[in-house]
């Protein structure tokens, strides 16, 4: 069943969204682009003359309340983005009444389903380690089977549009789609993009293939990166992981984040792209700062903003952003590219002082779209720096994935997916 066949007039659909948008400390959102992303498949079940329940997780609050990460919060912008008012059930287990109060045309928003541990299915509270833990585990797995089913209770069908989330098992991306037959269970057009997207990319590649991969940890990205090896022509490696490559060949990295127990990785990623051709591009140089404030994104008063070596920097100083010369290079590895797939900013993009690595990338992006690349940019981080340089109309698509994305791109089934298709 797809979602453009199935008529929702008279049904109550209830829909797993991926609202897991960054807030900023005064619960405002900072980036929309879920919420807009979800928008096609929730105006359709409403235009249609149906209802919807819409669901999703917000950060980690590893299955208990917390009010920072109450979906509450968006609940106004939910509303306004769809152009309806949107209801609020403060309890998503517990939500029956709400969802059998709601008239066709109307919408309920549950708040964040992560309150539960059953959402993950993880037991809490107990060690892998503790021999009473797969007994746990077990029983675990039941309660999220008895979750979803009250979830799938609320409604007449079920649409998986969360891409975001999509490589997670969880009890409302994959569990639930046990309790709708094949004919009322669907993903939505949103999930019908994404994947269409990553098919762009991954059938019939158009030749040169350039990767930007960003990130502080070589360790989060090294399974991404090896499977990219297999396919790029180019990779380019920005972000906190130069550190880890500057230290494994004996370079002085000064107070840069880095990974010691991971310099071994670092060389073997290097060992692979010159065993597969693959022209690995790493930043020479980089913007460094003696006092940055990760909570505010800003540089602490008196501290001091100066351009090093990336592999000569003194003590005291930390890489924040690539330099001038790195900032170059990326640009020429990315000019003639005709795919092109981006995840992970270049540097603290968050503060004006280190924004010009991010930005650099993306407008060699955008340059390459405009001489008929295909462009994928694809997790928060990158996403919200395309937006932030007025870039987003410029490059082919934006994804709403970070790490489903990613798993996606590596050939992986998702979950979400699978819970679909079977
Ligand atoms: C994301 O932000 O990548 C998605 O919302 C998934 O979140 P998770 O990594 O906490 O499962």
């Amino acid at each position: 069943m797809t979602i453009n066949e199935y008529n929702f007039a008279g049904k109550k659909a209830i829909v797993r969204v991926d609202f897991n948008v960054p807030l900023n400390e005064n619960g405002e959102i900072t980036d929309d682009t879920r919420i807009r992303g979800a928008l096609p498949t929730l105006k359709k079940i409403l235009a249609d003359g149906g209802a919807v329940i819409i669901m999703s997780h917000m950060g980690k609050p590893k299955g208990k309340v917390n009010p920072k990460l109450s979906l509450g919060q968006i609940k106004d912008a939910v509303s306004a983005a769809l152009g309806v008012p949107v209801a609020f059930a403060p309890d998503c287990a517990k939500a029956q009444d709400a969802a059998k109060a709601l008239k066709m045309g109307e919408a309920l928003l549950l708040e964040n389903l992560r309150y539960y541990p059953e959402e993950e299915g993880k037991p809490v509270g107990i060690d892998k380690e503790d021999p009473a833990y797969e007994e746990a585990k077990k029983s675990m797995k039941q309660s999220q089977k008895e979750f979803a089913k009250t979830l799938a209770s609320y409604a007449d069908c079920y649409v998986m549009d969360a891409f975001g989330t999509a490589h997670r098992k969880h009890a409302s991306t994959a569990v639930i789609a046990d309790y709708f037959d094949a004919d009322n269970k669907m993903l939505g057009l949103l999930m019908e993009k994404e994947v269409q997207a990553v098919d762009n990319v991954l059938s019939n590649i158009k030749r040169p293939f350039v990767a930007i991969m960003g990130g502080s940890k070589v360790s989060s990205k090294i399974g991404i990166i090896e499977n990219l090896l297999g396919k790029v022509d180019k990779l380019i490696l920005c972000g906190g992981m130069t550190y880890t490559f500057a230290k494994a060949h004996g370079g002085e990295i000064g107070d840069s984040i880095v990974e010691l127990d991971k310099l071994d990785v670092a060389l073997g990623v290097e060992e692979m792209a010159k065993k597969n051709g693959v022209e690995l591009v790493l930043g020479c140089d980089s913007v460094c700062c003696t006092g940055y404030d990760f909570s505010t994104f800003s540089v602490k008063p008196g501290a001091q903003i100066k351009v090093f070596p990336s592999n000569a920097i003194e003590a005291g100083w930390e890489g924040l952003d690539v330099g001038p010369v790195s900032r170059e290079k990326f640009a020429k590895a990315i000019e003639g590219a005709k795919t092109i797939l981006w995840n992970g900013p270049a540097g603290c993009f968050e503060c004006d002082d280190f924004t010009a690595g991010s930005r650099a990338v993306g407008e060699a992006v955008a340059k390459a779209t405009a001489e008929g690349a295909f462009s994928l940019i694809g997790g928060g981080d990158s996403v919200a720096c395309v937006n932030k340089f007025g870039l987003a109309d410029k490059v082919s698509y934006i994804s709403t994935g970070g790490g489903a994305l990613l798993e996606a791109i590596e050939g992986k089934v998702l979950p979400g997916v699978a819970a679909i298709k079977g």
